[in-house]
């Protein structure tokens, strides 16, 4: 069984009178362990086909099955323990709480799941590090760069060791040797634990890093290995 499958998905976006369609048919599926690249033009659907992954949104028509379970089938409370207990997601725009500083941004993914404080502290602060930034804990995020935003946003979605990364442009804001670093903790866990991870990217430099590429333009897969 495959890990993720998405079977001939399509997704319309309604702009006011206008429908728009951002995937056309896509049939796709990802196997544990890989380590994905979606990539393409600006607009031609990545985020929407991540976003579909990690159940933040739903599609118009076609099918998402996570370990073989349709996720149209799955109850709010269920999609919840998925999103919580199986995923890690890092949002294109971060998505961090502001109210909160680094290190409660990224205890809170534990904190869900009733992890005691003392160690979630601990797991979080050792994630903070790995990204460079244990001086920054206790900075709220409208005290950071949107580099500094993009690490914390990491170290959230890998504090609960995810079976599944997602990871929207991940490296968009940030320099060549903080990205090749980033990079590094992601590949290490996708081979020391076989997370398997699904990245999109503009970023030439991460598609050499890659086991798989799949290409989207203008909402269709244009290339790569056949699925
Ligand atoms: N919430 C929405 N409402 C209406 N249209 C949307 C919405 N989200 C995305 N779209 C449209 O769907 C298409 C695909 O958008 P998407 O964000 O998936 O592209 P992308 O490949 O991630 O682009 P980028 O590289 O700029 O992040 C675009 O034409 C976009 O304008
Ligand atoms: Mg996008």
């Amino acid at each position: 069984m495959k890990l993720i499958e998405l079977q001939r998905i399509t997704k319309h976006y309604h702009l006011g009178q206008t429908p728009m369609t951002a995937l056309k048919d896509v049939s796709l599926s990802f196997d544990k362990g890989e380590f994905t690249a979606v990539w393409g033009p600006s607009g031609s659907g990545k985020t929407t086909l991540l976003n579909l992954i990690g159940t933040i949104d739903e599609p118009s028509s076609g099918k998402v099955l996570i370990h073989g379970e349709d996720v149209s089938k799955m109850s709010d409370n269920r999609k919840s323990e998925y999103r919580n207990k199986k995923i890690g997601f890092i949002f294109q725009n971060f998505n961090l709480i502001p109210v909160l500083n680094a290190l409660e941004n990224v205890m809170l993914p534990l904190q869900i799941r009733n992890e005691k404080t003392r160690s979630a502290k601990s797991r979080a602060m050792d994630r903070l590090s790995q990204v460079g930034l244990e001086h920054l804990a206790l900075n709220r995020p409208d005290m950071m760069s949107g580099g500094q935003r993009q690490r914390v946003a990491i170290a959230r979605a890998l504090v609960t060791d995810p079976e599944v990364v997602v990871a929207d442009e991940p490296t968009a804001n940030l320099d060549l040797a903080t990205s090749m670093g980033i990079m590094d903790i992601m590949q290490k866990l996708n081979q020391s634990e076989g997370a398997t991870f699904l990245f999109s990217t503009h970023d030439q430099r991460l598609l050499d890093r890659m086991t798989r590429l799949v290409r989207l333009e203008d909402g269709c897969i244009a290339d790569g290995p056949a699925n």
